[in-house]
C-alpha cells in the first residue's frame, strides 16, 4: 500500500473528533502518547497539536492492525486509519475527545522514537532543565501547545486590529547603536570596521520616531528587543514588543488605541468583554495607595498613611522618621490576628527588610483592646485615631512601617502583593487592567548623584513643566503612561518631545553635554530639526501579555525556545567558546580570565532555569 503521506491523506486533527464524527472514517497523524495492551486488546492514545484521542486496536474489527500496534511505542510517528466509534460507558471528561474513540484497521509508522528523557504529559515533574534541554520534546507537551496557539492567534488579532485602523507594519533594523531604555546592550563586533561595534536595540525607540518625522502617521512593529539586564520569572534577554507609534495624537488617542486593542484580544481569546475604558491611577496615587507603580487591582488591603496620627507616638521609631521627613504607614489585615501567627509576622518583619525597611511594627485588634507587638505605645486616642484611618476592627493585624517614602511604598507595597497572594485574596479568573499616568519625568540615582530619565529622555514633560523643568526637576510630571494588568507592567510609552528647546533642557538635566547627546542620538536631534510632527506612542510586553492570558507562571512557558535565568539557551548550548579563528577576523582578541572561566563553564550546567 503507498504512504499516507504521498496520497495526502490526513483528514482529521485527533483533537478535533467529537460525538458528531461516529461513523466517519478517519485518518490520522500524530505521535503515539501511550500505550495499553490488555491481551487481546491494545489501546493507544495518538497526540497532535491539537490533542489527544484513543485508539484501539481490537482482534474483532482488524488483526493485522492489533498485530502491527504491538511493536508501538511512546513517541512513534504514525498515521492511523479507522473509524470513529463511540466510548459507551467508558466515555471520560478527562479529554476533549473523550466521547469517541477510534477502532484502527491501519496503522502507518512514518519514525520510530528512543524512549524520550522525560515522559510527555500535561503534568510532568521533569526538572525544567531537563525540559529546556530538550526543548523539542517539551513543545510536544499540551500546556506549551496551547500557549504558543494563544501566541500566534493574539499575534493574528494585534495585526489586523492595527491595520483596520490605519497602522502600517515597517521593519527596523537589529544591526544598529545603542538605544536609550537604561539596560545593558548586547554587542556584535564588525568584521569589517575592526574595532567597532554594532548594538541591539533595547526597542526600536529612535527608529520609529524617525518614521513619525517621514510621515507614515502609524507604525507598528511586533518585534523582537535585547535587553542584557538581571533576569527574573517576567524578564527575558530578548523578548517581543508590540511596538506603536503614532503621529498628531495626545496620550488620549494613544490610550484609546490600547484599549480597543485590548478588548479585541480579550474578547475573541478568552470570550470576555473588558470594561469600555480602564481604570487611572496617577503615579503618585498609586505609590499613596498600593506603594508600587504597578499595582494589582485584583484585592483592596490598601495602604494607609498614619503620619498624623503617630507624629507624637511614644514610639520613638514612629515619632523620630515623621520628624526626619520620612513616613509611616501601615496596612490592615482584615481577619488577620486568626490568619497570622508570630512566626509569621517574623517571616513577613524578614521579607520587608529585602525592600530596606529597618522592621514591621505590629498591632493586634481585639474586641478588649489592642495587643502585642507595639501597642503598648499608642494612646487611646491614637489606637482611636489610627482604627478610624484604616479601618481596623476587632480581629484584624495592623502592620505598620517607618521609614523614608520610597523605602516604605516598596516594602509595604510588595508585602500588600505578597499577603494578597498567601492569603487567597486574589480571583484568579478576574482580569484588572489599569493605567498608571503622570509618571515623574526623572529618578534621582543618590549613589551616583544624577538624575535617570524614568521613561526615557525623549519622553516630554505635561505641558505645565516646560517651563520649570530646570529650576524643580523632582516636580516634573511625564507625558507617561503604563498599562497595568493584574500587577504586571503590560505596556509602557508616551508621548514624546518635539520641541528642540525642551529636548536639550531634558538632555541637560540628564547631565549630558552637546557632545555626548550629538555623539548618541545626532541623527535623531538632527531629525528633529526637519519639521517633526507631534507624536508618541507605547510598546506591549508581547510575552508578559501572552502569560497573563494564558495563566502562565513564567515567560519561559509561552516562548518556544526561552533562555534561563542566567541568559543560556540550554537546548543549542548558547552561549558557547568560539574559534579563535573566528575572533581573529573580528578583530577581538580572547581575554586571558574570560577563556578560562569559558573553559570552566563548558560542559557545566546552569542550577536553575
Ligand atoms: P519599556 O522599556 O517600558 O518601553 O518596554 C515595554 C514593555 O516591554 C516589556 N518588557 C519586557 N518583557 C520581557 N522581558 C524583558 N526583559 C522586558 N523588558 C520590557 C514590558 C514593558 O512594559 N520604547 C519604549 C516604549 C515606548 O515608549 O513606546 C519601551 O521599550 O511589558
Ligand atoms: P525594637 O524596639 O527595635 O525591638 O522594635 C520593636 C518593633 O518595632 C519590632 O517589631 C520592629 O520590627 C519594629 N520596628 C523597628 N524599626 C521599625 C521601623 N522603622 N518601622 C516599623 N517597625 C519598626
Amino acid at each position: 500500500m503507498a504512504s499516507y503521506l504521498d496520497q495526502n491523506s490526513r483528514t482529521h486533527m485527533c483533537g478535533d473528533l467529537r460525538a458528531a464524527n461516529e461513523g466517519d472514517t478517519v485518518t490520522l497523524f500524530g505521535w503515539v502518547a501511550n500505550t495499553r495492551d490488555l491481551g487481546g486488546l491494545l489501546f493507544a492514545d495518538l497526540r497532535d497539536r491539537t490533542g489527544i484521542v484513543q485508539v484501539r486496536f481490537d482482534p474483532d474489527y482488524n488483526t493485522d492492525a492489533l498485530e502491527a500496534a504491538k511493536a508501538l511505542r511512546n513517541e512513534w510517528c504514525v498515521a492511523i486509519e479507522g473509524k470513529v466509534v463511540s466510548r459507551g460507558e467508558n466515555t471520560t471528561d478527562k479529554l476533549a475527545t473523550g466521547e469517541v474513540e477510534v477502532l484502527a484497521h491501519h496503522l502507518e509508522v512514518f519514525s520510530k522514537s528512543k524512549t524520550p528523557p522525560f515522559p510527555i504529559r500535561d503534568n510532568t515533574d521533569a526538572s525544567e532543565m531537563l525540559r529546556l534541554e530538550y526543548r523539542y520534546l517539551d513543545l510536544r507537551r499540551g500546556p506549551l501547545q496551547q500557549s504558543l496557539v494563544t501566541r500566534s492567534r493574539v499575534n493574528m488579532i494585534v495585526r489586523n486590529y492595527l491595520e483596520e485602523n490605519g497602522f502600517l507594519e515597517i521593519e527596523t533594523p537589529f544591526l544598529t547603536k545603542s538605544t536609550p531604555e537604561g539596560a545593558r546592550d548586547y554587542l556584535v563586533p564588525s568584521r569589517v570596521h575592526p574595532g567597532q561595534f554594532y548594538a541591539l536595540p533595547q526597542s526600536p525607540q529612535i527608529f520609529k520616531q524617525l518614521l513619525m518625522i517621514s510621515g507614515y502617521d502609524r507604525y507598528f512593529q511586533i518585534v523582537r528587543c535585547f535587553r542584557d539586564e538581571d533576569l527574573r520569572a517576567d524578564r527575558q534577554p530578548e523578548f517581543t514588543q508590540i511596538d506603536m507609534e503614532l503621529s498628531f495624537v495626545t496620550a488620549e488617542d494613544v490610550i484609546s488605541v490600547c484599549e480597543g486593542m485590548m478588548r479585541k484580544v480579550f474578547k475573541k481569546i478568552l470570550d470576555i468583554d473588558l470594561d469600555a475604558s480602564f481604570e487611572r491611577l496617577s503615579y503618585d496615587e498609586a505609590m499613596r495607595r498600593f506603594g508600587v507603580d504597578n499595582p494589582d487591582l485584583r484585592f483592596g488591603l490598601e495602604i494607609t498613611d498614619l503620619g498624623e496620627h503617630v507624629k507624637d507616638s511614644s514610639f520613638k521609631v514612629f515619632a523620630d522618621t515623621i520628624a526626619g521627613g520620612g513616613v509611616v504607614r501601615a496596612l490592615c489585615v482584615k481577619g488577620g490576628n486568626d490568619a497570622l501567627s508570630r512566626k509569621d509576622i517574623n517571616g513577613l518583619e524578614d521579607f520587608v527588610k529585602i525592600y530596606g525597611a529597618k522592621g514591621l511594627a505590629w498591632s493586634k485588634v481585639n474586641a478588649d483592646g489592642w495587643s502585642g507587638g507595639v501597642s503598648k505605645f499608642f494612646s487611646d486616642d491614637e489606637r482611636a485615631a489610627i482604627a478610624q484611618a484604616t479601618g481596623a476592627e476587632a480581629g484584624d493585624l495592623l502592620l505598620m512601617v517607618a521609614a523614608k517614602e520610597s523605602v516604605t511604598c516598596a516594602s509595604l507595597g510588595q508585602l500588600r502583593k505578597k499577603l494578597g497572594a498567601d492569603l487567597g485574596l486574589i480571583d484568579e479568573s478576574e482580569f484588572k487592567f489599569c493605567w498608571v499616568v503622570d509618571f515623574p519625568m526623572f529618578e534621582y540615582d543618590e549613589e551616583e548623584g544624577r538624575y535617570y530619565a524614568m521613561h526615557h529622555p525623549f519622553t516630554s514633560p505635561l505641558p505645565e513643566y516646560f517651563d520649570s523643568l530646570e529650576e524643580d526637576p523632582d516636580a516634573a510630571r511625564a507625558q507617561a503612561y503604563d498599562l497595568v494588568l493584574n500587577g504586571n507592567e503590560v505596556a509602557g510609552g508616551s508621548i514624546r518631545i518635539h520641541r528642540e528647546d525642551v529636548q536639550w533642557k531634558v538632555f541637560g538635566l540628564l547631565g549630558l553635554t552637546e557632545e555626548e547627546a550629538r555623539a548618541k542620538f545626532g541623527f535623531l536631534l538632527d531629525a528633529l530639526t526637519y519639521g517633526t510632527p507631534p507624536h508618541g506612542g507605547i510598546a506591549f510586553g508581547m510575552d508578559r501579555l501572552i502569560m497573563l492570558l494564558t495563566g502562565a507562571p513564567s515567560l519561559r512557558d509561552v516562548i518556544a525556545f526561552p533562555k534561563t535565568q542566567r541568559a543560556s539557551d540550554l537546548m543549542c548550548k548558547a552561549p558557547s567558546p568560539v574559534d579563535l579563528l573566528q575572533l581573529d577576523e573580528l578583530h577581538l582578541r580572547p581575554h586571558g580570565k574570560a577563556l578560562l572561566a569559558a573553559s570552566e563553564e563548558e560542559g557545566q550546567e546552569d542550577e536553575e532555569a
